[in-house]
């Protein structure tokens, strides 16, 4: 493709916009800049190529930050993989796309998405479109406080160690900040500390201190880290106690983001709207997975399908992040369901609670050149808003199921999905894909063979008209 493909059209408001020539009776205005639209309709009909220039040309991306998005190598050359982790042999791939339609307070998103799971993206893609109406999701999400711990396995006295604390607050913070002041210096830094008493197994007491880390636009795992290992051997001044282990909580409480997603009601459905009964069945199929944690784990795994994806396609600790989810659904004391959904009036309403830990600084971040694209196609820099869009990802994905569940299944569209590949696979072009997939699904297989067959019988069909 070339710039040739694209033709400037003029929008109402007097700019020029990249459009894409029309191809197969497609065509796509991409608009960009301040008046960014993730709607891109025929997006999913184009061809890969094309779909990567529409996207280049949404998130005003440069010739070198396209290729790593389309490159054979994952866009991750092999000099800086061997240097991340060891005994590296090569690079491993999965499939990257884009999710359309996104709207979160009020501002739109292209997402990036790696996930080698067929009707992920396609499904949070939809239900973003859903849920766009009135500014789309709404998200808010505290400041990116994280915890490191410092473990007495052979605490001092309660009184011993509260005192220490007390007395110290601020020797603590002023050490502890003059460590980092990169740190600092971005707005961030020790906040506060906590000591928090435990009973071990066999009754023994453990105490714990907490240390109240804001680390700003990072992940955070270096810094805490280091702030625990530096701090510990201060406690141990001070009390006269052993430190045992010095390390960052994956459960960061105190760093969460929730999100809320609405959907209007009405009775009949059609475009963007849901009929009621529809959203009675979504209500019941949440009220199930709020009471029983067997359903509420594949509830959760659902959401966490978008989430990962956004996480891998973002150079995210996705171990991390699945890890604090987990344990923010059982915090409660029983495992239960991470989203919520009600109906509030003349609205189907979704709401989330999470714990979230991502960086948009450290890490991959910024040796990894396709994460790097991805993070411009974003157009997020900060820790937070990062973590608000990631959120809503994983609610759009949990509407999208549960929707299906409480519907046709999710068997359906996932064989549409599997008939489609295969449709294209066999030389299918645009305008045949829908009934060769037609064909397939009428007689309930999806496999490449089969696909040969049914487009065999839509062209003798043609011809014989
Ligand atoms: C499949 O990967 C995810 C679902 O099972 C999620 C859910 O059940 O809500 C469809």
């Amino acid at each position: 493709m070339s710039a040739n493909d694209f033709e400037a059209v003029q929008r109402a408001d007097g700019a020029a916009v990249p459009v894409l020539r029309p191809r197969e009776g497609h065509r796509l205005v991409v608009m960009s800049g301040d008046h960014r639209s993730s709607r891109l309709p025929g997006f999913s009909k184009l061809t890969a190529e094309e779909r990567l220039e529409a996207i280049a040309a949404f998130a005003g991306l440069e010739r070198h930050e396209i290729e790593p998005l389309a490159s054979i190598d994952g866009g991750l050359p092999q000099a800086i993989a061997a240097n991340m982790s060891e005994n590296n042999v090569g690079r491993f791939s999965l499939p990257l796309g884009f999710a359309t339609n996104f709207k979160v307070n009020g501002r739109d998103y292209v997402i990036p998405m790696v996930i080698e799971e067929p009707s992920v993206v396609a499904a949070s893609s939809f239900a973003a479109r859903l849920m766009r109406e009135d500014g789309g999701i709404r998200a808010t999400s505290t400041e990116p406080l994280m915890i490191g711990q410092i473990h007495f396995p052979e605490p001092p006295p309660e009184q011993v160690l509260e005192r220490a604390l007390a007395d110290h607050l601020g020797e603590l913070r002023e050490t502890l900040d003059a460590l980092h002041p990169r740190l600092v210096a971005a707005g961030g830094g020790f906040r506060d500390a906590r000591v928090r008493w435990l009973r071990g197994p066999d009754g023994e007491p453990i105490a714990v201190v907490h240390l109240h880390i804001d680390v700003r636009d990072a992940m955070g795992a270096n810094a805490v880290n280091s702030m625990a290992e530096e701090a510990a051997p201060m406690f141990e001044a001070w009390t006269g106690a052993r430190v045992g282990l010095r390390i960052l909580s994956n459960l960061p409480l105190h760093r969460r983001v929730h999100v809320c997603g609405r959907v209007r009601l009405r009775a009949g459905g059609g475009e963007l709207v849901m009929d009621p009964d529809e959203a009675k069945r979504i209500v019941e199929a949440s009220r199930f997975a709020e009471a029983d944690p067997y359903r509420a784990v594949t509830a959760n795994k659902g959401i966490m399908n978008g989430i990962d994806a956004v996480l891998l396609a973002t150079g995210q600790d996705f171990r991390a992040v699945e890890a604090a989810a987990h344990a923010f659904a059982a915090y409660e004391g029983r495992y239960s369901a991470l989203a919520r959904w009600r109906i509030e009036g003349e609205h189907l309403v979704g709401r989330m609670d999470l714990p979230l830990a991502l960086g948009t600084v450290g890490g991959i971040t910024a040796v990894h050149p396709a994460v790097r694209a991805n993070f411009k196609v974003l157009g997020v820099s900060e820790a937070t808003r990062f973590s608000e869009i990631v959120a809503a990802v994983g609610l759009a994905q949990n509407l999208a199921a549960t929707r299906a569940l409480a519907s046709e299944g999710i068997q359906r569209g996932h064989m549409r999905l599997h008939a489609r590949n295969f449709a294209v696979q066999c030389g299918a072009a645009p305008e045949e894909v829908p009934q060769v997939v037609a064909a397939m699904i009428a007689i309930g297989k999806s496999d490449l063979e089969t696909a040969k067959r049914c487009l065999k019988e839509v062209r003798d069909r043609l011809c014989g008209r």
